[in-house]
């Protein structure tokens, strides 16, 4: 009996099996292998969206404007020894690669496991599809000889005033995925695919999923709030603003070498209390954020690409000095440096005990310095009438790799060089 005949009597009946691959009675079923897979991809070829290009100086899904669905998973890494953390990095750069691009699945001796989920069927689709991989501080610790690596500014995340993170099991981590792709089914096979692959070598810790709303009715989408978010963003497509408040650069700030070309990323779940914000009058939501809540334009102004006057509104008259844009970013000399690039996702998960909704913000952003940018915007968010109506639970603070430049390399080549 060839191999593959176990796995037909238990899940198909032989004869059916063959008609639905549209094969005939003819074939031996160890034909039938290479040749299903093949009618397989012929029946489907569309490789369907978009691929966004995996190699280069940079990883992807950092000045990548967001796609639809993302998820944000944390992993403890179990890697016995450093050259067991070298072949997860290895894997992980081949899995990612292989699925950034898309592609037929490769044919699977049918009483093996199959080599894909088949969620997406015979034919993986590129679909916008990126995964960004961050280090925790944790990794640096004595398990793999790297405390003298680290990147300069990597910390566990502090508890900021206001925060809620006691007793949350989604904090910190070794290892962190953002995968991000243009639909929800595409964000989950990559993680099943990556899981798989590295089994062994990493353990999930927590995850939390997030969409990207479509623009509702145009321009920047909205968050739960109700307010346009992703408005006010340092414009990346200047290669010198990315070098000054994006990437890190080696030997400079105290950073070592090897970080050339990486971001830090912080992430915060931020739950919004929508119930009470619904109770709150628009004017008063308003002035709290500091711009319109149908246009998203500042205070000042009429449209949404509007910069917020704070010369002409010295005194906080109609944009408070404690609405949330004033604050972040106040727009002085001063805070020119700490600008952060945010590249947020709303989350939906249910209800909590009490029947409320547990929706709120994956708060994500990317910056070259972390105390510079993040924590002093954070800083000077401390008591913002805004904290009445937002709690955040959980999050952590990542160093994202440096690109992989060429096929030949690999994730974290030059750190664990
Ligand atoms: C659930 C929590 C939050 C909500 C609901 C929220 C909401 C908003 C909204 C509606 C805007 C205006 C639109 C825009 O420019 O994108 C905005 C801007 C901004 N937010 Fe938040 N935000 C939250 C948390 C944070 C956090 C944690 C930070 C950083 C520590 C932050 C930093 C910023 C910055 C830098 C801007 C742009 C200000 C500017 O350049 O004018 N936000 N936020």
């Amino acid at each position: 009996m060839s191999a593959a005949e176990p796995t037909l009597a238990r899940g198909l009946h032989r004869r059916s099996f063959l008609r639905g691959a549209g094969l005939g009675t003819a074939l031996g079923a160890g034909a039938l292998t290479g040749a299903f897979a093949a009618a397989g991809a012929a029946a489907d070829t569309d490789p369907s969206g978009r691929a966004i290009a995996f190699h280069g100086p940079h990883q992807a899904g950092i000045t990548t404007p967001p796609q639809a669905a993302a998820s944000f998973v944390s992993f403890s890494v179990l890697a016995p020894d450093r050259a067991a953390l070298k072949q997860l990095f290895a894997v992980l750069t081949d899995r990612v690669r292989v699925l950034t691009a898309g592609g037929p699945v490769p044919a699977t001796d049918l009483a093996s496991p199959p080599t894909d989920s088949a969620t997406l069927g015979p034919v993986i689709p590129a679909d916008g599809l990126t995964v960004t991989v961050g280090v925790g501080a944790s990794l640096f610790d004595h398990r793999y000889g790297l405390a003298d690596r680290k990147p300069a500014k990597l910390t566990a995340m502090p508890a900021f005033p206001d925060d809620d993170l006691a007793g949350s099991t989604e904090l910190h981590g070794d290892l962190s995925l953002q995968i991000c792709a243009d639909s929800r089914d595409t964000v989950m096979h990559a993680l099943r695919d990556l899981t798989r692959h590295t089994r062994g070598l990493l353990q999930a810790a927590w995850k939390v999923d997030g969409f990207h709303a479509a623009p509702r009715p145009s321009g920047t989408p909205r968050n739960q709030l109700g307010f346009k978010d992703g408005i006010a963003n340092p414009d990346t497509a200047s290669q010198a603003t990315a070098d000054a408040l994006v990437w890190t650069h080696g030997n400079a700030n105290g950073e070592p070498a090897w970080v050339e070309g990486g971001s830090y990323q912080v992430i915060r779940i931020i739950r919004m209390l929508v119930e009470f914000w619904d109770r709150v009058s628009q004017h008063e939501q308003e002035q709290m954020i500091g711009r319109r809540r149908d246009s998203g334009a500042p205070l000042t102004g009429t449209k949404e690409t509007d910069l917020p006057d704070y010369q002409g509104d010295q005194l906080g008259l109609i944009i408070p000095n404690t609405a949330h844009i004033r604050l972040a970013n106040p727009r002085t000399p001063d805070s020119a440096d700490s600008q952060i690039l945010r590249r947020g996702y709303t989350y939906e998960r249910g209800l909590d005990l009490a029947g409320n909704l547990d929706v709120g913000l994956i708060f994500c952003c990317y910056q070259q310095d972390v105390e510079r940018q993040f924590a002093a915007v954070q800083q000077r968010l401390a008591g913002e009438p805004l904290v009445d109506y937002i709690s955040p639970t959980g999050g952590g603070y990542f160093f994202a790799l440096p690109g992989v430049s060429s096929p030949t390399d690999t994730f974290g080549a030059a750190l664990l060089a």
